[in-house]
């Protein structure tokens, strides 16, 4: 079966969140199901450096309004097909925000774009290969089946997965000559939505299929508290909808081989975490004593629950745990978790920015990482944490939930816990299960069993793949 991925995110060549891990390890984790992907993705300028011997496969005099050629590469273990637009993506900035941190005013007509490129794909424009399946991620794809809808193609099933609904592609009317779509595309059957135009809308009603990262999200987002809007949109697909939880690329986060990591271990050889324990540290300036060190490795935003954080930080020092901080995000957010650092030398540390290395060797020297999230669609870097040794303390929220076992008694007696889960995700949520968490850590033995158990659980892509493999199957035409 051959597949057409279509992201604005691929892991190793450009990541800004999860979408980019998943994009990155889910072709690789189906090959063994017979899947052949090829993966269609913007040449943003840190792709095109890092490129190499790349074949042109496509060229577009106008897409949208922009030449552009789509350029084969392998990297990596993965088939790439680089959107090549430096009209769309040559640019300083990141993937969606300039270097003042603004959207992008054109980010319609940049991921209309590649959408575009995506379907042209799909209906067999690229000599020598056309998909049996489109696969489609998040709002910045997801006009790839609306475009699919409205040319004229042989029908090509297609998958849409939502990784956050909060992130949904609206714009105003006013755009819809510039996407060179039918005037009836302009419909709430298709990307109108309110009188304005939704890309992830658009993608929800014309996808074949409709998944999202782990089951407890598939539910959550039929609600209006977690469906952001788009509630009634879901609850119309419900039929074509699919919960299938994200895992983790088990070669790149493995604690035995990991470059990054100090000191390699397994489960049978935790004690030599201590020494990525004194590494991290000595990075985040804190005290080398036995009081544990949470970690938060995290977009630093209100999604992910980083005020909570900030304002129990005083609290967490004096219950006796101490805190290292990666991230960046808001900078109100920023500057408060800067200032309880400023207030506790030693004990909390805070390194502002994206520090990849930095986040693997946390994993794998802290105790415990902490993940407040409102909400939170799967969550990777529980994931990370469980393979990793380093006990997740999560909010009770979508894949969250689907992942980490809570060390209640019937959970710990019956050897299967793996982590603290807690509810409400208000600060006194928190601060209880962070006192749960620092309880159970006063007994090592229990510690060292919850981490085994982590580490014993599946977290990898094996069944997941399998499932978005069935998933294809049932919808490709008969015979493939
Ligand atoms: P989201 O995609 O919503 O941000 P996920 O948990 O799915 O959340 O994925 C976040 C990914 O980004 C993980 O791989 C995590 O390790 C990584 N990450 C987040 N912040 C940083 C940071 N400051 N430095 C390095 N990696 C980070
Ligand atoms: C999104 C979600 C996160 C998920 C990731 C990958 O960024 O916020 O929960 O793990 O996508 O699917």
């Amino acid at each position: 079966m051959k597949v057409l991925s279509v992201s604005s995110e691929v892991f190793p060549l450009i990541k800004t969140g999860g979408l980019a891990d998943v994009a990155g390890a889910l072709p690789i984790a189906l090959k063994r199901f017979g899947v052949e992907t090829k993966t269609l993705m913007p040449g943003y300028p840190a792709v095109m450096k890092v490129i190499r011997d790349p074949v042109v496969r496509l060229r577009f005099d106008d897409l949208l309004g922009e030449p552009a050629t789509v350029l084969e590469v392998h990297h990596e273990g993965l088939d790439i097909l680089v959107l090549d637009a430096p009209g769309y993506y040559d640019r300083p900035g990141g993937p969606y925000l300039d270097q003042t941190g603004k959207d992008y005013p054109d980010n319609w007509r940049r991921f209309a774009a590649l959408s575009l490129a995506g379907a042209e794909i799909a209906a067999g424009l690229m000599p020598g290969w056309r998909p049996d399946i489109v696969h489609t991620h998040d709002w910045q794809a997801a006009m790839t089946s609306v475009y699919m809808r409205y040319y004229p193609t042989p029908e090509v099933p297609s998958v849409l997965t939502v990784h956050n609904i909060a992130f949904q592609g609206q714009f105003g009317a006013e755009i819809l000559p510039g996407l060179r779509l039918p005037p009836h595309a302009y419909s709430t059957e298709s990307i109108e939505y309110y009188n304005n135009i939704g890309f992830l809308k658009g993608g929800l009603k014309t996808a074949h299929a409709v998944t999202t990262v782990s089951p407890s999200y598939a539910q959550e987002i039929l609600e209006a508290e977690f469906g952001m809007g788009l509630e009634g949109v879901i609850a119309s697909r419900i039929d074509s909808l699919h919960g299938i939880v994200n895992g983790i690329d088990a070669d790149i986060w493995n604690p035995a081989t990991d470059p990054v990591v100090h000191t390699h271990y397994t489960a049978t050889s935790l004690k030599n975490r201590a020494e990525n324990r004194a590494s991290i540290a000595d990075f985040f300036g804190l005290h080398h004593d036995s009081a544990p060190i949470l970690c938060i490795i995290s977009r630093l935003t209100w999604q992910k629950g980083m005020d909570l954080i900030a304002a129990s930080a005083d609290e967490i020092v004096e219950m006796g745990a101490k805190l290292a901080i990666l991230g960046s995000g808001d900078a109100a957010l920023e500057g408060s978790l800067l200032a309880a650092a400023a207030r506790h030398p030693g004990r909390i540390g805070v390194s502002i920015g994206y520090n990849e290395p930095m986040s693997h060797l946390m994993q794998a020297g802290c105790d415990a990482i902490v993940i407040p999230s409102r909400f939170e669609p799967c969550g990777l870097t529980q994931l990370y944490g469980l393979r990793y040794g380093c006990i997740p303390i999560v909010a009770r929220t979508g894949g969250l939930n689907d992942t980490v076992i809570d060390a209640n008694h019937a959970a710990l007696a019956a050897k299967v816990a793996t982590g603290i889960q807690f509810s409400p995700v208000t600060k006194s949520g928190l601060l209880h299960a962070i006192r749960r968490a620092l309880h159970l850590y006063t007994d090592q033995k229990v510690w060292t069993q919850l981490q085994k158990q982590g580490m014993k659980s599946d977290v990898s892509w094996e069944k997941s793949a399998e499932r978005y493999a069935a998933l294809y199957s049932s919808l490709a035409p008969k015979g493939k």
